[in-house]
């Protein structure tokens, strides 16, 4: 009696490391890598791709051959993955905050909007491994160089950050004396600080550099941010996907070994920076 019991039980543990070995359906493997997604796509065809296209050089809008048309480093990268997948892309631009909702309702099946993939957003949402990693800047207006030079500078000063991005928490975070304005879309914020409603707006490097770029009377402040490792760019996607995230992951490490990523960011800043003045 003894000896059958021992036997079963090896039977038993034989079947679970079997069950998990192959990542099979059995209820012991862990359900959540179990899924289907990467052929859900496949199939249709499409990637529907979530972004907030107001983040040169990474996603923004020019015009190609007459049509308005998004571009930048992100897009480059999501049309390298989509040419790798056999299907095409569907752009869905929105404003920043909703389309991170929508990603984590299933809308969507990838967010790629210069996301950063802090701890926070991963309690809800899968991220592919970094691709990029910023830092952070504040664009003042020019002539206000002397004046803004460090953050105790704008104590009681508004400060701009787009809606739901981690900027948000920085200017709560570091600008404890300043009025966080807190709006959807990044252009918006560029106007306030152009007119003058509000004396500051932080963005990431790139980001922060096409705009003065593209806006004479802007300049990047000689102002330091405080960085977090939190803050580099991955892909995001629904909870579920854990597929196409692994798949994902593959494509990403090439085009990084390859240094794909750069060559996109480098050829899209040239492309932002020429934007209408
Ligand atoms: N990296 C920041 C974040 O994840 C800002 C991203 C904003 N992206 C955009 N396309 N507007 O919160």
């Amino acid at each position: 009696m003894k000896k059958m019991m021992k036997w079963s039980m090896t039977l038993g543990a034989l079947f679970l490391l079997g069950a998990c070995g192959s990542g099979g359906k059995d209820s012991t493997s862990s359900e959540s890598e179990d899924t289907n997604k990467l052929e859900e796509v496949k199939k249709a065809g499409v990637l529907k791709v979530g972004t907030s296209a107001d983040f040169p050089p990474f996603e923004f809008h020019t015009m190609v051959d007459g049509k308005d048309t998004i571009v930048g480093a992100d897009v480059d990268m999501v049309n390298t993955i989509a040419k790798e997948l056999g299907v095409k892309v569907q752009w869905s631009d929105t404003e920043f905050d909703p389309m991170l909702a929508s990603l984590q309702q299933g809308n969507l099946d990838m967010g790629v909007s210069g996301i950063s993939a802090t701890a926070e957003r991963k309690k809800n949402m899968l991220f592919t491994e970094n691709y990029y990693a910023p830092k952070q800047n504040v664009v003042i207006k020019k002539e206000n160089m002397d004046k803004y030079t460090d953050i105790a500078s704008l104590e009681g000063l508004k400060v701009g950050a787009q809606k739901g991005s981690i900027q948000e928490g920085i200017v709560k975070d570091q600008f404890t004396d300043s009025q966080l304005v807190a709006v959807g879309k990044i252009p918006s914020l560029v106007v306030e600080v152009k007119q003058g409603s509000i004396a500051a707006l932080v963005l990431e490097d790139k980001i922060a550099e096409s705009y003065v770029a593209q806006n004479e009377d802007l300049a990047l402040a000689d102002i330091e941010v405080a960085s977090s490792d939190d803050e580099s760019y991955a892909i995001a996607l629904p909870k579920g996907s854990e597929d196409l995230q692994e798949e994902l992951n593959k494509i990403l490490d090439k085009l990084i070994d390859e240094g794909k990523i750069d060559e996109f960011v480098e050829k899209n800043t040239e492309l932002a920076n020429t934007q209408a003045k």
